[in-house]
């Protein structure tokens, strides 16, 4: 009994008589303030426990071979989708002919409302009749061997379309000129084509997948081809007078998407003041990977990107051509994201904290309020 006693004294509360304990108003008020802050401490502790947090770390990049893929949505308002092609280069300098592309062109009139109801792939645009209205190529025969006027290589020994006239003088390096004297393109309508689709606009959207090493890509009129090691368009060929290289940028990206990424050229709109414009955006790429708590990974890429344009008034590479160019090169550094929990500790800590505070400071107003009774 005397040691309980004794154990009495460690008691830090020492309670008061009943007869000393008043209720007031204002205690009531204060209890009921007290207890809504609480409520609003302790719901906002929650919300920022159950947010996730992201650890970045920077790392030299030392994957290779991997793929780079590259996704596209533009809008060019002023660009027929049958004048536009479209290019992708390596560091080399050499054209990537076989690019596995994946990219789609939608032909929009001036409303850029889409023309038709299906976007052709890229690469089956001119001189596949697809409409029967000017020429059904089922009448001719499948086995047939046409003229390349000249310009037949060891694989491209036959031109049966127009598009294989445009490819073999192409890789000849030769400028496609007078559409009207080559049989295929007459047939095909090429140049009805061509001036039906004047006045249009042009949506290219999908997915391209290069090598991962520096290179760029180009939106520009005209088939582009190599002449004595420089890059030319064979613009003559469509008498474009106006070149209005207006461009909407919906989307652009190097990679999946990640929580929290900046794409910073979506939804740039750029106008041409003036025709015959080179826009040309350099583009450095930082590898990314970004770890979710549930252990996927997503390996994409960031960007920035800074943009410089140009009157281009000559037609060969050296002066600048018109059209889009997006001139990529990858960053040696890496970074890498993981993602975690917070802590339940920490958490805890806080809710303990907030309680404690928030009782201390009722006790202290309510000492006070009695002292004032
Ligand atoms: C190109 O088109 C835009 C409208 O979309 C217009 O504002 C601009 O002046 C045009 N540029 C040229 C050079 O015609």
């Amino acid at each position: 009994m005397d040691t309980l006693n004794k154990l009495k004294q460690f008691d830090a509360y020492p309670k008061t008589l009943e007869d000393f304990r008043v209720k007031t108003w204002g205690g009531a008020t204060v209890t009921i303030i007290s207890g809504v802050i609480m409520l609003i401490l302790f719901v906002s502790e929650l919300q920022y426990y159950l947010t996730k947090e992201v650890h970045p770390e920077l790392y030299v990049d030392t994957s290779r071979g991997d793929k780079l893929k590259i996704n596209i949505d533009i809008i060019f308002p002023h660009m027929p989708c049958a004048y536009l092609s479209i290019d992708a280069m390596d560091v080399a300098g050499e054209q990537q002919l076989d690019v596995e592309h994946n990219l789609y062109k939608q032909r929009l009139d001036k409303d850029l409302k889409p023309v038709t109801d299906e976007a052709e792939k890229h690469g089956e645009e001119l001189g596949q009749a697809d409409d029967g209205e000017t020429f059904d190529p089922s009448t001719l025969d499948p086995n047939r061997c046409e003229s390349c006027y000249g310009a037949e290589t060891e694989d491209l020994k036959c031109c049966n379309t127009c598009d294989d006239v445009r490819e073999a003088y192409r890789r000849r390096g030769w400028a496609f000129k007078s559409a009207d004297t080559i049989e295929q393109c007459k047939r095909e309508g090429f140049t009805q084509r061509m001036q039906e689709q004047k006045n249009e606009g042009c949506q290219v959207y999908g997915f391209l997948e290069v090598n991962k090493v520096a290179g760029n890509f180009h939106f520009a009129p005209g088939k582009s081809f190599q002449q004595s090691h420089v890059h030319v368009h064979d613009l003559q060929s469509f008498g474009l007078d106006n070149i209005n290289m207006t461009h909407l940028i919906k989307h652009l990206s190097f990679g999946r998407d990640y929580p929290g990424i900046v794409n910073p050229l979506d939804e740039t709109d750029v106008t041409a003041q003036q025709a015959s414009m080179m826009y040309q955006y350099f583009v450095k790429i930082v590898p990314t990977i970004y770890m979710k708590t549930d252990g996927e990974v997503v390996k994409t890429n960031q960007f920035s990107v800074t943009r410089h344009e140009k009157v281009a008034n000559g037609l060969i590479g050296d002066q600048g051509l018109p059209g889009v160019f997006v001139l990529y090169e990858l960053s040696p550094m890496m970074v890498k994201f993981t993602e975690k929990h917070r802590s339940f500790t920490h958490f805890l800590t806080g809710v303990c904290a907030i309680i404690g505070g928030v009782f201390t400071g009722q006790s202290l107003s309510s000492n006070i309020q009695t002292e004032l009774v």
